[in-house]
């Protein structure tokens, strides 16, 4: 095509020149001449034509490959013969084809963004239907966000005020205290705490050594909701040495936004329990006013059952749950009259029948509480025996697991260390039959028992205890009231 243009200019100026001789005067015109001219003409329109048409053709062939790529999927084949080509339409094809392969690129690489964020929802939703509890969410949220970022360590800081505290951590050794990791990285937290800062630092290059503590790259990101920063999220060292990219970090923004939402849901959750448990305990106490024997129960029993179980060796969370059923394990009673609860004669059979429903009507009534659902079972259970002779389920001692049992000892023990209206206190010699003959016929935990005496021998128990020493040793009690 392009020759065939060039070649008319040069024609028409031959034509010119042959019109002229060598005295520069126009020659007459010839029939012969221009017959010749026009056939040339005709021959190089021809050949431009052509060459028009071939490549029309191939710009046909390339807009026709563009829009196919755009609207359905791109004819490779096509576009290598393209490609291949010399000329415009070849450096076109191969600009396009570059542009086609880099939004392939973009398009993995949102398609992997895409199942990462679809495999982390997941995770994150049987997470929340699996946690138990507060600090057992925490726990999962920070172990699913080190598996889905693929780093080596994480930890998660509550912030209190100027406090800070490690509330979960994930590839930390053992030999580092939660101290040193919060010493490790406060100046960050600091920064957080009063700045809101978020820190991404990169790494310092591709090492064979181990990982040493919160080594970069990484990320420290403030869990932050309604302007309150309830504390931060720390993830470091990548597992193939790489920096954090924009979508790990839109990851972790992510994650840390709901955790603050988490952080504020649990306080409020915690609050509004705390103070539905501390109503029901002061109903309990209201309970308790009602029968002059009993004022004061539910308070000792508390404390007996601590102390027992500190003896024991149980943990903090155990020794949280024997205060806290302790202070609420009667509070069934608030269902039944006065005229039975505090009734000084013989019961009747149904009376009896009546009362013992409190540990039933207890269990009922601190349902809602979801936070306090561990101590249900020892509220529930506290008057049954290890034999099956107690109520109301009748349940055996593998059935019954330990913070009852010890609930259980510690509420018998203050029924007979106070008086009742059918007998004095007893001494702490008749204590001790009472409990050994319990023992021997298999009602109660021995080694509890044993636990018992343990802090009675070292004068740890109220000084009411030691003051009945001096009371008279009146025989050994069968029953007692619950
Ligand atoms: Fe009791
Ligand atoms: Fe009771």
């Amino acid at each position: 095509m392009y020759v065939g243009f060039a070649l008319l200019p040069l024609l028409f100026i031959f034509y010119l020149f042959t019109l002229y001789n060598d005295q520069n005067a126009i020659i007459e015109f010839s029939r012969d001449r221009f017959s010749l001219f026009a056939l040339l003409v005709g021959v190089t329109a021809l050949v431009g034509y052509l060459s028009l048409r071939a490549a029309l053709a191939r710009f046909i062939t390339f807009s026709e490959t563009v829009k196919k790529s755009v609207l359905e999927k791109i004819d490779s084949k096509v576009m290598l013969k393209l490609v291949d080509e010399e000329g415009e339409i070849g450096e076109l094809a191969k600009s396009f084809a570059q542009i086609i392969n880099r939004l392939d690129d973009n398009i993995q690489e949102l398609e992997e963004t895409k199942t990462t964020l679809q495999e982390l929802t997941k995770k994150v939703s049987s997470v929340l239907s699996s946690a138990e509890n507060f600090d057992s969410l925490v726990h999962l949220v920070l172990e699913t966000a080190v598996d889905a970022l693929g780093v080596k360590q994480g930890a998660l800081f509550s912030f209190d005020n100027d406090h800070y505290t490690l509330m979960s951590r994930v590839g930390i050794g053992d030999d580092v205290t939660d101290d040193r990791a919060i010493s490790s990285v406060k100046s960050y937290l600091d920064l957080i705490a009063k700045e809101n800062r978020v820190f991404v630092l990169p790494a310092m290059g591709k090492t064979e050594q181990p990982a040493g503590l919160f080594d970069p790259p990484l990320i420290c990101h403030s869990l932050t909701y309604r302007g309150t920063i309830w504390g931060a999220l720390l993830l470091s060292g990548k597992k193939h040495g790489d920096n954090f990219s924009e979508d790990d970090l839109g990851i972790v923004s992510n994650l840390s936004n709901q955790m603050a939402v988490s952080f504020e849901n649990a306080k409020l959750n915690a609050d509004a329990e705390q103070t539905y448990f501390e109503t029901m305990a002061a109903l309990a106490m209201a309970v308790e006013a009602r029968d002059p024997y009993s004022r004061g129960h539910s308070d000792r029993v508390g404390e007996y059952a601590q102390k027992i179980g500190s003896e024991m060796g149980l943990p903090e969370e155990s020794i949280k749950i024997l205060r806290d059923a302790s202070r609420l394990h009667d509070i069934g009673k608030i269902g039944i009259m006065d005229s039975v609860l505090v009734k000084a004669g013989t019961l009747s059979t149904d009376e009896r029948d009546l009362i013992n429903r409190h540990p039933i009507i207890g269990e009922t009534i601190l349902m809602p509480l979801k936070t306090f659902k561990l101590l249900l079972d020892p509220i529930r259970h506290h008057h049954e025996n290890l034999d099956g002779s107690g109520y109301p389920d009748g349940l055996r001692s593998d059935e019954l697991n330990l913070t009852t049992r010890i609930l259980s000892i510690a509420d018998r023990y203050d029924a007979m260390t106070t008086d009742r209206p059918y007998r004095k206190t007893m001494d702490s010699v008749l204590v001790r039959k009472n409990f050994d003959s319990l023992v021997a016929k298999g009602k109660i935990d021995g080694e509890v028992v044993s636990h018992l005496y343990r802090i009675i021998e070292k004068g740890d128990l109220r000084s009411q205890t030691e003051d009945l020493l001096t009371c008279s040793l009146s025989g050994i009690v069968q029953g007692y009231p619950p």
